[in-house]
């Protein structure tokens, strides 16, 4: 005897996008037995590239599929077009597949993470944010995060000379990286200022904290590979729990330099949004974790496997969680986190206020135990003027005004192995190339 069980059907999936202090997109999906499904779609400063995608591309072929078959609409989503990867697309197939998730735990009366194998941990280590322009301003900052509990701690501090450094605010000013308006804030960056400010700072919140409390520091991909390795020789002694995003890692190789010159424990990939971005950082073991978005790289389905590859290779999770990740998908990520055994540590820096009333049943770490919580989503739709709301993030210009100084290394890199290729007779570069190197 065979039983067959009738499958449920998607039957509307819609997209949100909410403004309460700052831009969230947020995909609803709803099936024929009346489950809805919520997923996060947010990608900082191109919102709603994200939402216009899965509306017009992604939503109409939703429509009649079976929920239930999670990693069957992932291959259909990620495969089914010429143009695979790419932020843009990772966030939408992330975000139906937070929703699938969330539909499937809603249809077992599960909460999420026993579907992924059930808990290996009681309870997440979570880091927030403590930024101070000057020293003792950090240490007040720090002081705050631990009153609230927290026992991991991100420190950044100002730059002297600087105007304004990014994640980094003004006294007084609460911290908020995005800023409301038509197009980023350029702001003026001094490398070398940074590199003789940030150790001083960092030692000063080591010795106020004493050894227990994980301490971590954020480069923001502002270095090249020689300034990553004598930062992170600088840093040795203070015992980091991690140094995050020391080079811009698009060119991964750079790296190499990195380790062999410093055992500081580096995390690398929040702007990565596959396993294959992740590959090279893996298999050669060029990171100690990954920092990953489950809105970014897929989805629970895509980061549990990118998960599994880098256990192999003993280097754990740390999964992205600035405000603009939302409360969807932070909740997405704590299920990952307490049912995959290489976890380590999730990020949490805390939302706007308003951004509590339109996630309604967000109700902080130690409260989210299941897929109810995804559930209890509060809607509300755009509010009026806010959709222009654009990170500063990364964009600096030197105090002589060049742009961003990755770009400059990279000429000079380049012109280094022009003369190497020339010397050694392999003239192998392209005309356009010889060009370019002979412009600087
Ligand atoms: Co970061």
């Amino acid at each position: 005897m065979t039983t067959v069980v009738k499958a449920d059907r998607i039957v509307a999936a819609e997209v949100l996008v909410t403004s309460p202090g700052r831009n969230y997109v947020t995909l609803k999906i709803t099936t024929a037995e009346g489950l809805t499904g919520w997923g996060d779609a947010t990608l900082n400063g191109r919102e709603l590239a994200v939402a216009a995608y899965l509306r017009d591309h992604v939503c109409p072929l939703l429509i009649g599929r079976d929920p239930a078959r999670i990693e069957d609409t992932w291959q259909y989503l990620y495969r089914g077009v010429y143009w695979r990867r790419g932020p843009v697309t990772m966030t939408s197939v992330g975000a139906v597949d937070l929703a699938l998730w969330d539909i499937k735990g809603k249809s077992a009366g599960q909460p999420v993470y026993q579907l992924l194998g059930g808990a290996v941990r009681d309870r997440i280590l979570s880091y927030t944010h403590a930024t101070g322009w000057d020293v003792p301003a950090l240490l007040d900052s720090i002081d705050a995060a631990r009153e609230r509990g927290f026992q991991a701690i991100r420190a950044q501090s100002g730059v002297p000379g600087l105007d304004t450094v990014y994640g980094v605010s003004r006294a007084g000013a609460a911290y908020e990286p995005a800023g409301r308006g038509t197009a980023p804030t350029e702001e003026v960056w001094d490398t070398d200022a940074y590199l003789r400010h940030a150790p001083v700072a960092l030692a000063a919140a080591r010795e106020h904290v004493g050894p227990e409390v994980a301490l971590l520091h954020d480069a923001h991909h502002r270095l090249n590979p020689n300034q990553a390795a004598r930062l992170g020789k600088a840093l040795e002694p203070l015992d980091l729990f991690w140094l995050e995003d020391v080079t811009p890692a698009e060119n991964q190789e750079v790296l190499r330099h990195v380790r062999r010159h410093t055992t500081v424990p580096l995390a690398i990939g929040e702007v990565f949004t596959t396993i294959w971005e992740f590959q090279q950082l893996i298999t050669e073991q060029l990171i100690d974790f990954v920092r990953a978005a489950v809105t970014h790289a897929g989805g629970i389905s895509h980061l549990r496997r990118i998960a599994a590859l880098a256990e192999v290779w003993q280097i754990r999770l740390g999964p992205h969680g600035p405000s603009d990740v939302s409360p969807v998908a932070l909740a997405a990520s704590v299920h990952v986190g307490l049912a995959t055994p290489n976890f380590a540590i999730q990020e949490y820096m805390g939302y706007p206020d308003p951004a509590h009333e339109v996630f309604q049943s967000f109700p902080g770490l130690a409260g989210l135990l299941g897929a109810r919580i995804l559930s209890e989503l509060g809607e509300a739709g755009p509010l009026p003027g806010s959709r222009f709301f654009q990170p500063v993030w990364s964009q600096f210009r030197r105090p002589d005004g060049m742009d961003r100084p990755i770009l400059h290394d990279f000429r000079r890199q380049f012109i280094i192995q022009y003369f190497f290729y020339f010397i050694v007779g392999q003239r192998r570069l392209q005309p356009l190339q010889f060009q370019f190197a002979r412009k600087k």
